[in-house]
């Protein structure tokens, strides 16, 4: 796997030290140090950084400059190498560097170099390698003029710069030794150039992806008998790819995830192209089927065709590709049963992602013969069945996703899965429907489950207490069951647990003061709960939400609609952190406790729908974060708060409540008999706080405290 993004990642081939060595030799006559002039223009690089990351200790004028740090010289004292890569260099890069002729290698990657990138550079006449990636480099990269003789440049390498313009187009026709060209992770617009192989037939790697780049995929590639890798996705392409693209057949990587390409994968084309190793075509409009031909492609480890439109069985032939790593499939409209795909002969699958298609039939029991597998998702299908006793074979597998389906018998399903011992999360909501939960101490083991999802299964029982035993569980969702009786007292002894949704059940009680115990949501200490990026398959449906990956999921205790009884304890001003706070449709009664003001983390409180009295604490005010706010449907009496964080809020917040009255209500304060509340005006919200917009992000702008629409940005299902 490592291996393989490295190939992704432009591995290349080195025939460019045989030339160095070359020049070498036939330098002549060695002198005992550099020219005053070399070192003139390497001091004129160093007082263009405005940190030089210890440099000057070394780069003394007094000294010889081939024995200053990161300053190699041929034999004849000619600076060759200039290799100052993750220096902590800021500031600019002097174009008198283009004053060195003898330089080969220039690399200057992960620094935070900034300005633009001196053009002397690019079109030196010596330097054979020039490595800027990871910096700050702004501005365009510019055409030489057609007059400029031909240059030995074989790797470019300006990737995750800030470069903008036009991509160059005719630069390349200049350079016919270019072996390897990274540009991606800027700002370039324009096309992908159409004949570099034309002037360089050597020409091997080309990595354009995050870029602006629009139009076709240019046929010229296909004249490209060297080229290995293959990369621009993350682009604006659009149309087909080209019938002369399949004539590259060197390749080893094809990657356009995220570009507008559509078409079919022809069988004819494809089976051209058998050294590939990864072929990632996601997020595109590809549609058709996947042809049998892709059997022939018998050194694929990562096949990747996620959100298209692509349809039909998979091919039985899938199973000869038998060096398959990963399968990512989902969201396209694939049916039929997959036990004609013999998953046995596909030893080193890791990963199988079949969420959001058609599949029907029974799971094949030859996936259980995948002894690599750690993440399967099948979510999102119609798979029926229970679960093998052999998904107990898949040692490794910690991430298993199998809600919307028909599964049915939950009990087994605990019973067998109680030996996957790596597992870490378990979704398999929407399965079981009306079975009931099944019955305490059968269960155990678990002991590495972090994140629990039973949702929508209509299970009916109590919250079980092998529950308890699952001490690393720090999502657990039981949402739209039908589960009775009282949150049990010992749910603080998952002190890992910071994430609780038990809405939409018939569970009865108060609410127990253990819950104001939960060590997650009360201590600031605690904050490294479990992100994103624990699961071993992406949880986001939308790639732009995987940016967003460190904001990590938010802090939840949601108890809505239930049957809850009593007062809001006023421990509840114990859960700090808490986030998301869901009271709503239940039966509580009392006052909204003072010490609510206290969580100054909420950025969602909802407690409407009860039966609560008394005033609104006017400390809320205090809620910056708070973006949701609903205490509509209740008995509240007295003054609205008004001002601070009270004023984005809409009227309808606090609807359904008699005896309030405030400014923004009909029912103005001081006229004994006004009548009901209703809205006079409906304020836009107004998000003032940039977190509030990257959590309403995270979750879809709009019905936070609903967690239907979370299920709908996590592939749970
Ligand atoms: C830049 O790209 C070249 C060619 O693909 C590669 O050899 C080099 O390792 C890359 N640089 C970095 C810092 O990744
Ligand atoms: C060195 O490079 C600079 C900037 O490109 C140029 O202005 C200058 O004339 C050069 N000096 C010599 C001696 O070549
Ligand atoms: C530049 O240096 C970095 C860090 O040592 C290295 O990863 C990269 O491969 C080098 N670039 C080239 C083109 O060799
Ligand atoms: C390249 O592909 C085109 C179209 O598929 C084909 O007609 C042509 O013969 C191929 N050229 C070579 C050199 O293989
Ligand atoms: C599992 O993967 C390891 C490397 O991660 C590999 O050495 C081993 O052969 C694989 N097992 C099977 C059954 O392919
Ligand atoms: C799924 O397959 C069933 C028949 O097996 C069909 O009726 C249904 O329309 C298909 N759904 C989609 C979204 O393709
Ligand atoms: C699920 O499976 C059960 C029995 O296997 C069947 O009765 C039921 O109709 C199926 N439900 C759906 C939604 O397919
Ligand atoms: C569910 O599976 C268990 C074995 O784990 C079995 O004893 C039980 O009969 C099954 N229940 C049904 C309804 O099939
Ligand atoms: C709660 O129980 C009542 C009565 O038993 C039932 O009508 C209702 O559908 C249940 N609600 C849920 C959400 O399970
Ligand atoms: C609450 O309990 C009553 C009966 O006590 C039942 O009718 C009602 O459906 C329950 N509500 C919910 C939301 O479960
Ligand atoms: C809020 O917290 C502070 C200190 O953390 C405490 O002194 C105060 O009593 C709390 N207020 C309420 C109303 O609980
Ligand atoms: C609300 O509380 C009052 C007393 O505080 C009680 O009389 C009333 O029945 C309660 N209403 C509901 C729907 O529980």
């Amino acid at each position: 796997m490592q291996l393989l993004s490295h190939l992704c990642r432009n591995r290349l081939p080195i025939p460019f030290f045989g030339l160095a060595v070359v020049l070498l030799v036939s330098l002549a006559s060695p002198t005992s140090s550099c020219t005053e002039q070399e070192k003139s223009s390497l001091i004129q690089l160093l007082d263009g950084f405005s940190q030089d990351g210890g440099l000057t200790v070394s780069w003394r004028s007094d000294t010889d400059c081939c024995s200053w740090e990161g300053i190699a010289c041929s034999t004849d004292k000619t600076v060759t190498d200039v290799s100052l890569a993750s220096h902590g260099l800021e500031g600019v890069i002097s174009p008198f560097l283009g004053n060195l002729t003898g330089l080969l290698h220039l690399n200057l990657s992960h620094n935070s170099l900034s300005g633009g990138l001196p053009l002397e550079l690019v079109s030196s006449s010596s330097i054979i390698v020039l490595d800027i990636s990871f910096n700050r480099l702004r501005g365009a990269l510019h055409e030489l003029p057609s007059s400029a003789p031909d240059r030995p440049l074989q790797v470019l390498n300006i990737s995750s710069n800030l470069l903008t313009g036009p991509f160059p187009s005719i630069i390349w026709k200049k350079m016919d030794n270019l072996i390897a060209l990274n540009a991606s992770n800027n700002s370039f617009t324009g096309r992908i150039p159409s004949d570099l192989c034309n002037t360089s037939p050597s020409f091997a790697v080309l990595d354009l992806c995050f870029n602006k780049l629009s139009g076709s995929v240019p046929p010229g590639l296909g004249n490209c008998s060297m080229l290995r890798v293959l990369r621009a996705g993350y682009n604006n392409l659009s149309g087909t790819l080209p019938d002369e693209l399949f004539n590259a057949t060197s390749l080893e990587c094809l990657s356009f995830p995220n570009n507008d390409l559509h078409g079919v994968l022809d069988s004819d084309r494809i089976i051209s192209l058998r050294n590939l190793q990864i072929l990632d075509l996601g997020w595109n409009n590809f549609n058709g089927r996947i042809p049998d031909s892709i059997g022939d492609l018998k050194r694929l480890e990562e096949f990747h065709l996620q959100y298209n439109n692509l349809s039909g069985e998979l091919p039985s032939t899938l199973s000869k590709c038998k060096n398959l790593i990963r399968i990512d499939l989902r969201s396209n409209y694939f049916s039929g049963e997959l036990t004609k795909v013999n998953f046995s002969n596909l030893s080193n699958l890791k990963t199988l992602d079949l969420w959001l298609n058609n599949f029907t039939g029974v799971v094949p029991e030859s996936i259980y013969s995948c002894s690599n597998l750690t993440a399967l998702r099948l979510a999102a299908n119609n798979f029926h069945g229970e679960l093998s006793l052999r998904i107990g074979n898949l040692k490794y597998l910690s991430f298993l996703s199998l809600g919307k389906n028909n599964f049915t018998n939950i009990t087994n399903a605990f019973q067998i899965l109680k030996s996957s011992k790596k597992l870490s999360t378990l979704l398999i909501g929407n399965n079981f429907r009306g079975e009931l939960m099944p019955q305490d101490d059968m269960i155990d083991g678990f002991e590495n489950l972090q994140f629990l999802d039973m949702d929508g299964c209509q299970l009916s029982g109590k919250i079980p207490l092998w529950i308890s035993r699952f001490t690393n569980l720090e999502m657990l969702i039981l949402r739209s069951n039908q589960l009775t009786g009282p949150i049990p007292g010992w749910i603080n002894s998952l002190s890992h647990l910071f994430y609780m949704d038990v809405s939409n059940n018939n569970l009865t009680g108060e609410i127990p003061l253990t819950l104001m115990e939960m060590s997650m949501l009360k201590s600031t200490g605690n904050s490294s709960h479990l992100g994103p990026w624990v699961f071993e398959l992406p949880l986001y449906i939308d790639p732009s939400l995987q940016y967003l990956a460190d904001t990590s999921f938010p802090l939840v205790l949601n108890l809505s609609n239930n049957n809850f009884t009593g007062v809001i304890p006023p421990q509840i001003g114990q859960l700090k952190v808490l986030g998301v706070l869901d009271f709503s449709f239940n039966k509580l009664s009392g006052q909204i406790p003072q010490s609510i003001c206290n969580l100054t983390n909420l950025q969602v409180l909802d407690l409407s729908n009860n039966n609560l009295t008394g005033d609104i604490p006017s400390a809320l005010n205090n809620l910056h974060f708070l973006s949701r706010f609903n205490i509509s449907d209740n008995d509240l009496e007295g003054l609205i708060p008004s001002g601070g964080q009270f004023s984005t809020f809409e009227v309808s917040s606090f609807d359904g409540n008699p005896k309030l009255c405030g400014s923004m209500l009909v029912h103005r304060c001081g006229s004994a008999k006004a009548p009901p509340a209703t809205i006079l005006s409906t304020k836009q919200l107004d998000y003032k706080v940039a977190f509030a917009i990257a959590f309403s992000a995270f979750f879809g702008v709009g019905v936070l405290y609903d967690q239907i629409v979370l299920s709908r940005y996590l592939n749970l299902g």
